[in-house]
């Protein structure tokens, strides 16, 4: 058998699986010490957990095994002391209701959220940085490497063959959760970063000659920047960028103007991290398409908070990370259309993105393999179908009208604080509450409230430009995820107040 030939997917794993015992007693308790302490968790978490996501598949055999392992006894599962009744609410809290559904006990199904920082509850606004993880991803990384490690696509055997599955079925469900037209339209890579210095090498090898432009807008994160920089440095090409209004809203008209048919590539995002603003993305596609350009819809920001059908922006390229959807850091997605995908050349060279190697000539694999050489992040994949399984259960138009309830909250309460200006007020945001205070250094903020263990990010945000666009150099960011609640908004404002009256007292 050729395993190296895409065909091997579709044979059915099962065929190759032994029901025989384990070789390894340890495997097995330790199996049963990670499903103890799941459960110890799950039942802390009050028991409206998901069910598990692993495979029911009839390998994972209990064990009778006793034994323990020292250093599990020192996580003390039970001893997280968070406690909803803990929180100091403010008056007249309102959980959004619109939508909200079992929303507002998500909370519950990521363990990390019970820490508690400072002799305080933890309280994770830091969700563009990167996203806390559901216990049922952490528990399918843990099924991963007690049962199914191996490499991929590359034996007959029985391990081989359920990772092979895991990491397929991984590829389908990203399929499926931003609309592509097929699973071969899905590249894993380790991030967004990766993905668009991948795709300025391959696009720009075969599309980019010297003269030609590559449109951006002012909203990028230095990773939408950067590698076209490189690609304009290393081609004679022309970057150029759509400049926005004072909400943070890209000025359409302008866009319009800069596109012409030396216009190879336009790369945007279609949220900003900096600032929140929602870009019209589909809009800008079609008038992107109609002088012929490529383009690229950076999804790093807009995935976790909003349904995304890559078929309908009609985008030639997507890209986004698995970390901030809840899925482990290491793993990300490229979406290509695959009518273009194939017309590509490869980026790195190496093992299983090759059809035949010899030393005058190689041949590629078709998309997606041609694109990942070598051994790929094979578990982290298996996580982010995981985390992606985990959100279907909720649906991304519910987890939206949620967060957006929770984004207006946000807006009211932090415009009451004297001196506080909210940067980026465009119509239509998601999941960002940038600003900054009279009198305060940002990062003067920031320790202030990392003491009364709330996590922000204070700072440029990766996104200079359009911090400067605003005469900033930083920003005090809180950012949101459908686990967050009024509650945790509160527990930011009521920070805020006391760094504000101790100023006026002059402490
Ligand atoms: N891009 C990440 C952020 O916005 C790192 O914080």
């Amino acid at each position: 058998m050729n395993t190296n030939d895409p065909s091997f997917l579709k044979l059915n794993p099962e065929t190759f699986i032994q029901n025989s015992p384990s070789p390894f007693p340890d495997e097995r308790s330790l199996e049963k010490l990670a499903r103890e302490m799941f459960g110890a968790l799950q039942s802390f978490g009050g028991g409206n957990l998901p069910t598990s996501g692993l495979p029911t598949n009839g390998l994972s055999s209990p064990t009778s095994s006793q034994e323990t392992l020292p250093y599990l006894e020192d996580l003390k599962l039970t001893d997280t002391g968070f406690s909803y009744s803990n929180f100091q609410s403010f008056p007249n809290i309102n959980i959004p209701q619109s939508g909200g559904g079992n929303l507002t006990s998500a909370r519950r199904d990521f363990p990390i959220l019970t820490e508690t920082v400072n002799g305080k509850p933890l309280v994770w606004l830091d969700n563009a940085a990167t996203t806390q993880k559901p216990i049922s991803v952490i528990e399918r990384l843990s099924h991963f490497y007690l049962h199914e490690n191996s490499n991929i696509h590359r034996a007959a055997h029985t391990l081989a063959a359920r990772s092979t599955d895991a990491y397929e079925k991984a590829r389908s469900l990203v399929q499926g959760f931003i609309g592509a037209g097929s699973a071969e339209e899905i590249v894993f890579v380790r991030g967004t970063t990766e993905g668009i210095n991948l795709l300025a090498n391959i696009i720009s090898d075969k599309h980019i000659q010297s003269g030609d432009e590559i449109l951006i807008t002012h909203l990028e994160h230095h990773a939408n920047i950067v590698p076209w920089q490189m690609v304009c440095a290393k081609k004679g090409a022309k970057l150029k960028v759509a400049p926005v209004d004072d909400s943070g809203q890209i000025i359409l008209s302008e866009y319009e103007r800069l596109l012409n048919s030396k216009t190879k590539i336009v790369s945007i995002t279609q949220v900003s991290n900096a600032l929140g603003t929602v870009v019209p993305v589909e809009e800008m596609t079609r008038s992107a398409h109609k002088v012929g350009a490529l383009v690229i819809v950076d999804g790093a920001q807009s995935v976790s908070h909003m349904p995304v059908n890559v078929q309908e922006i009609d985008c030639d390229f997507f890209v986004f990370s698995g970390h901030k959807l809840f899925a482990p850091t290491g793993i990300g997605v490229v979406y290509g259309k695959k009518s273009i995908l194939d017309t590509l050349p490869p980026w790195q060279g190496g093992g299983n993105m090759i059809k035949d190697v010899q030393f005058d000539h190689t041949t590629f694999q078709e998309a997606p393999f041609r694109f990942e050489a070598g051994t790929g992040n094979i578990a982290d994949a298996v996580g982010l179908g995981a985390a992606i399984e985990y959100l279907n259960r909720f649906g991304m138009k519910q987890i939206s009208a949620f967060e957006h309830d929770l984004l207006e909250y946000g807006t009211k309460e932090l415009l009451k604080i004297p001196g506080l200006r909210l940067i980026g007020t465009a119509k239509d945001k998601a999941g960002v509450l940038s600003f900054v205070v009279d009198g305060f250094k940002t990062e003067e903020i920031g320790k202030r409230l990392a003491e009364e263990g709330i996590a922000v990010r204070a700072g440029h945000h990766c996104a200079q430009p359009i911090l400067r666009r605003f005469g900033l150099e930083s920003t005090v960011r809180p950012s949101l995820a459908f686990y967050n609640s009024c509650e945790d908004i509160d527990a930011l404002i009521r920070v805020l107040y006391q760094l504000g009256s101790r100023n006026k007292l002059g402490i």
